[in-house]
């Protein structure tokens, strides 16, 4: 077998052979492939697509490439979120602990962010002394003592999607269709997880614009967790405007426990119960009630000994950014839209996100919401707050928000279109 000839047969519009694709995922985990040769056929993949045998058998062989997870010792069944990524989705943080606290064992492997969306780990690492890297032997032990951890994957599960995806974040290939469905199952049936719920979102602050792209994406997803035994269904949501009140690592926290503590912006609440019902429903739990773990404060307690397991402390200060700045409305009326990928762009070049996989994050900086679209604003009063330990950024970052919101006249055909959030 040769690269060459794999890498022409998908330029030139033909399935890849289940030989062809083993051969080329093992050989480019094991650095026999060049990278230059991988970023070649991630683009001709791009171009032309792959079939569903071709996606199945591409995510078998990266499954393949590294170790599986077990978790049959323990004595509860298993459910996994994932979100394809988002401005502001914190969800991870208090579904993980509401769903261990309803039965079921929660084993989240979580990534970090990159670009205009943020990542789970960094979130959590704004809460002193918590650490994301655990052997499997210390997952194993938090699962079993907790019922819910949040770590990185260790280097041994897929390392071919750990190389690949690396190389298609700097050569322009990450949204293709198959390459994300295979990079996202690969890691989740590696895991070992019983059952998936998968959050796919749609809109300007997801990967996928369009619902079109995020059904087929959705689909394809969970016909190959089914295929492996894991019980996977998938959810699409809205992701055109930022999920609660908050994007930036910090600040996204102090709002996940405010959702713990029984409060917190509603689509976080609904949201975060809508996935912890799915879950529950498919680790086949669906008589837990997830309502009542977050008023009794159970949800509240797992997350607290989950942070601790980690090295955290749950009542540490969280950090705060040096520096605020205060954009104002510019107008009276009815926020109509407040645009997902602008805000989240402005948290990154705040200092929230990364430019490059190496950078260091800053724990305080974001940006806070001080309204949602379908609420009216006043001309003059604070529309959004911007935090940064670096205050030469506000400019850059303000610059990202020219544009990003729109209020409608009061009385106008387009505020009645736009209803106040209940
Ligand atoms: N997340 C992943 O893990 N892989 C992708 O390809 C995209 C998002």
């Amino acid at each position: 077998m040769d690269v060459i000839s794999v890498i022409r047969a998908k330029r030139d519009g033909h399935a890849l052979g289940p030989e062809q694709i083993d051969w080329v995922i093992d050989a480019y985990t094991r650095g026999l492939v060049a990278d230059e040769q991988m970023s070649a056929l991630a683009m001709a993949i791009l171009l032309n697509g792959m079939d569903r045998g071709e996606i199945a058998r591409w995510t078998a062989a990266m499954i393949a490439s590294g170790e599986r997870m077990d978790f049959s010792v323990l004595d509860r069944p298993t459910a996994d979120k994932h979100s394809t990524g988002g401005v502001g989705d914190k969800i991870t943080l208090p579904l993980a602990p509401l769903v261990a606290a309803c039965g079921a064992a929660v084993p989240q492997l979580s990534g970090r962010g990159l670009g205009h969306t943020g990542g789970t780990l960094d979130k959590l690492e704004s809460i002193p002394g918590w650490r994301a890297q655990l052997s499997n032997a210390q997952m194993l032990e938090v699962l079993g003592d907790v019922g819910a951890v949040i770590c990185a994957a260790g280097d041994g599960l897929a390392p071919a999607d750990k190389k690949l995806y690396a190389l298609r974040d700097v050569t322009g290939t990450v949204e293709a269709i198959p390459l994300i469905a295979s990079s996202i199952m690969s890691k989740k049936i590696a895991e070992g997880t019983g059952s998936l719920v998968l959050d796919v979102k749609v809109g300007s602050g997801a990967f996928m614009k369009s619902l079109d792209d995020a059904r087929e994406l959705a689909s394809t997803m969970v016909g190959l967790g089914t295929d492996h035994g894991v019980r996977t269904v998938a959810l699409l949501t809205e992701m055109s405007t930022p999920l609660g009140l908050t994007a930036g690592n910090a600040l996204e926290v102090r709002e996940s426990v405010e959702v713990l503590a029984g409060g917190g912006p509603e689509d976080v609440v609904e949201l975060t119960l809508a996935l912890a019902r799915e879950m529950l429903d498919a680790a086949g739990l669906p008589d837990a009630d997830p309502a009542k773990a977050l008023a009794d404060g159970s949800a509240m307690d797992h997350w607290r000994r989950m942070i601790a397991a980690q090295g955290g402390d749950p009542d540490a200060e969280l950090p705060v950014a040096r520096e605020q700045h205060v954009l104002t409305a510019t107008a009276t009326g009815r926020l109509t839209r407040l645009d997902a990928y602008d805000v989240g762009v402005a948290a990154w070049r705040l200092g929230a996100g990364r430019a490059r996989k190496e950078d260091a994050v800053q724990a305080g900086a974001g940006v806070e919401l001080h309204a949602k679209p379908g609420q009216d604003v006043v001309a003059g009063q604070p529309l959004l707050t911007l935090h940064t330990d670096t205050p030469e950024a506000f400019d850059y970052a303000l610059a990202s928000l020219e544009g990003a919101y729109d209020i409608a006249a009061p009385g106008s055909d387009e505020a009645a279109a736009h209803r106040p959030t209940p």
